[in-house]
């Protein structure tokens, strides 16, 4: 509990909406030009950025920045350079996914071919360093420090989800610690960013950083269960993508631990097999899905990390009003239809 002078300081900022935080980030996001030569280099970076999605990274920066200070804008580069990041980093996951669509609409490596998507990536990760790079002075180096241990951990859990793929023993735990890498992380980050260009005190900063780590385990959660059972009318993506490249999804993992031998042997020939109707494929490990009550053992996971993350936030050095810009986003995600 703080002193209540502190509490008073800290309360007399004031808490932007969520709309008028969006509204910011749009504004900022078309400000950023990417129309130099060549081209076919930057129209791509272009089209995935005009393309939208929920933005929810550079949102999560302004918003943690909004709990410590009246300026948020000061940290309107760095929440820019998330967002960038996070494009270039689908760029490259739908050329390793071999996936079709992204915000209902054909991926750059099918509009383009796949060395564009790679090298319109590598550009926007660079381009993403130079935002990040205009983080105010005092907090330049510990942004930046972040930034790239943030990086490389995606890195890491892009690997393992590769691996994943090859292997038919992956653990919970092990499937865990892959979204933790290559989800959670970047939530975590992108909130801890903006704490830091806030000045929050850095017991706060940490927590928002755990905060975003559970709300991240929570999302790719979601984000596993959409894949199999989203509305094609609004995900956006391809129904089925995980299921079609054998991903060790928590789904199947847990498809796999309550199936009768008759079952496993189903999964086990369609998982070896190279060429497939991947229509017919989908419908099979969705039914098993469904008769072993996978959706709902899925959701309770969710559950646990979000209370976990909502327990988090509520340790924090800040009064509690101020939370609930926050608290309702993070609700809002738990019940995401793309
Ligand atoms: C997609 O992220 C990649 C995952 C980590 C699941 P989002 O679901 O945030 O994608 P957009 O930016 O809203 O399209
Ligand atoms: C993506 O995970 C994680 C990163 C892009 C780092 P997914 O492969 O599940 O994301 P979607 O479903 O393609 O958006
Ligand atoms: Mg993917
Ligand atoms: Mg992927
Ligand atoms: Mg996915």
């Amino acid at each position: 509990m703080q002193p209540f002078l502190f509490r008073h300081f800290y309360s007399s900022n004031i808490m932007l909406s969520f709309s008028n935080i969006s509204e910011r980030i749009e504004n900022k996001i078309r400000t950023l030009e990417f129309n130099d030569s060549p081209k076919s280099l930057y129209t791509p970076i272009e089209y995935i950025l005009s393309l939208g999605g929920k933005r929810i990274r550079p949102a999560l920066t302004l918003m943690a920045c909004n709990l410590y200070t009246d300026q948020p804008d000061n940290a309107l580069d760095a929440a820019a350079g998330w967002e960038v990041f996070h494009n270039f980093t689908l760029l490259h996951d739908d050329l390793m996914d071999k996936a079709d669509m992204r915000r209902k609409k054909p991926t750059v490596h099918k509009v383009w071919n796949d060395n564009t998507a790679i090298l319109s990536g590598d550009a926007m990760l660079i381009a993403a360093y130079r935002l990040i790079g205009r983080t105010p002075a005092p907090c330049l180096k510990e942004v930046l420090d972040l930034f790239t241990a943030t990086a490389l951990e995606i890195c890491g859990g892009q690997q393992y989800d590769m691996e994943f793929e090859q292997r038919d023993d992956v653990t919970e735990d092990e499937y865990l610690e892959m979204i933790r890498l290559k989800t959670a992380v970047m939530l975590a980050a992108c909130l801890k960013t903006g704490a830091i260009i806030g000045n929050a005190p850095a017991g706060d900063a940490e927590k928002l950083y755990r905060f975003g780590s559970d709300i991240g385990l929570a999302f790719q959660l979601q984000d596993d269960l959409l894949d199999v059972y989203g509305d094609p009318a609004t995900f956006g993506k391809n129904i089925g993508g995980d299921i079609v490249c054998n991903k060790k999804t928590f789904l199947l993992i847990h498809a796999y631990k309550r199936a009768d031998a008759a079952q496993r042997k189903m999964l086990d020939e369609w998982m070896g097999k190279t060429v497939f109707e991947p229509k017919e494929k989908i419908a099979l490990f969705t039914g098993l899905y469904n008769e072993l009550g996978i959706k709902k053992l899925t959701e309770e996971k969710m559950e646990t990390y979000y209370l976990r993350a909502m327990n988090c936030l509520d340790s924090l050095d800040v009064p509690s009003e101020k939370l609930s810009v926050l608290k309702e986003v993070a609700a809002r995600l738990m019940n995401r239809q793309y």
